[in-house]
């Protein structure tokens, strides 16, 4: 009979096995990324620079790797290190920011580097503890800073990581409570003269091999530790914990329109999407009568409806009405301005606002981009 999952199966002995395999095919298969120094420059004195690995931890937390990477080279080229992030301009951040998400995380991204710049001289504490002290840096950032930029044995656990290491002890408890189990198991394997190589090669492999379908297991460096394998269902792992539906909540978009430009205000600092661009919008309930007319619009105009669109944010599903309106003669600017329609790109609008910009103006968000591909 299959061993199971009752906790003997993954000791110090087998983390040192994973730990030597997962390395060896690190440094053979190891992803090339923008941010990484691969391991054979690694090995040839190469120091990796904290900076790098702050702004791509900090990027890689909203989004895949292929979406960060353009993001991470346009604020690599415009703030090569901490100190010129220090001093950049916070709506430049923004701007630059902006189609990623989650956006305090922008905003934390130049507190940090202040304190840093203030604080420390304009160079990052280099222990998980000076690291986890600093805004925006949680306990995974700090261990992922620790162990690839500083060499520290830090325990990197994320979603990768976790699949791959609730696969090698077949883990049944379902996250997120098998968290500290599964940090814990890591610890174990993390190797004393690798530990940035060892985190990167775990997600490596999670990205490309552990995958949470049809994972490609014959092809894996550490198939004879998986437990899950053994067993039979690798794809059973990670268990999880029923998710709570998200609410929803509805309001409506408006998209002013006159001579070509479009109306935009800033949202207020504190709160979602504080400080970004918008269109002018209601408030944003769970009500679903009355709240939708375009009474609550910026400007009296014939507003038309365009659709609707939606979205979704961590703690709740948005479903925006969104009206539109040519304006004959250009309002007062209301605590907001006109941007012109080629000039979409420089704002920093949210991807909420540039679904309901688009619904209003087909293409008007996306000619840039496609610009930009050719
Ligand atoms: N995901 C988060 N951080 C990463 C890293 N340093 N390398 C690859 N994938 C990642």
């Amino acid at each position: 009979m299959a061993p199971s999952g009752d906790g003997t199966w993954f000791d110090a002995e087998r983390g040192k096995r994973v730990a030597a395999a997962l390395l060896a095919w690190y440094d053979k298969h190891h992803r090339d990324l923008p941010w990484r120094i691969p391991p054979r420059d690694l090995a040839a004195g190469s120091r990796t620079d904290p900076y790098r690995v702050w702004l791509s931890e900090i990027m890689l937390q909203q989004t895949t790797v292929e979406a960060v990477k353009p993001y991470f080279l346009t604020f690599i080229e415009r703030w090569p290190t901490v100190s010129d992030l220090a001093a950049a301009d916070s709506d430049d951040i923004m701007k630059a920011w902006a189609g990623l998400g989650y956006y305090s995380r922008a905003r934390n991204l130049k507190t940090c580097a202040e304190v840093i710049e203030n604080v420390h001289d304009g160079a990052f504490p280099n222990t998980e503890t000076g690291l986890l002290a600093l805004p925006g840096i949680g306990p995974y950032t700090a261990a992922a800073i620790a162990a690839i930029a500083f060499d520290r044995p830090a325990a990197v656990v994320d979603g990768n990581v976790e699949r791959v290491f609730t696969r090698l002890a077949a883990i049944a408890t379902p996250l997120p409570k098998a968290k500290s189990e599964i940090k814990d198991l890591v610890a174990l394997a993390v190797p004393l003269n690798r530990p940035g190589d060892f985190a990167q090669a775990t997600m490596d492999l999670g990205a490309t091999i552990c995958t949470p379908r049809r994972p490609k297991c014959l092809m894996c460096p550490v198939r004879d530790e998986c437990l899950a394998l053994r067993q039979g269902d690798p794809e059973h792992y990670p268990v999880k914990a029923a998710k709570a539906e998200k609410p929803l909540r509805r309001g409506a978009a408006f998209v002013a329109i006159h001579d070509g430009a479009i109306f935009l205000r800033k949202r207020e600092a504190k709160g979602l999407l504080g400080g970004m661009a918008e269109v002018p919008s209601t408030g944003w309930t769970s009500r679903t009568d009355g709240e939708l007319v375009p009474g609550a619009a910026p400007f009296a105009a014939k507003w038309e409806n365009s659709g609707s669109i939606s979205h979704v944010f961590t703690h709740f599903a948005l479903e925006l009405t969104v009206f539109r309106a040519e304006i004959e003669r250009k309002p007062v600017e209301n605590g907001g301005w006109w941007t012109p329609l080629e000039d979409i790109h420089t704002q920093a609008l949210p991807t909420v606002m540039k679904k309901a910009i688009e619904a209003a103006i087909p293409g008007s968000t996306k000619a840039r981009a496609k610009e930009k591909s050719r």
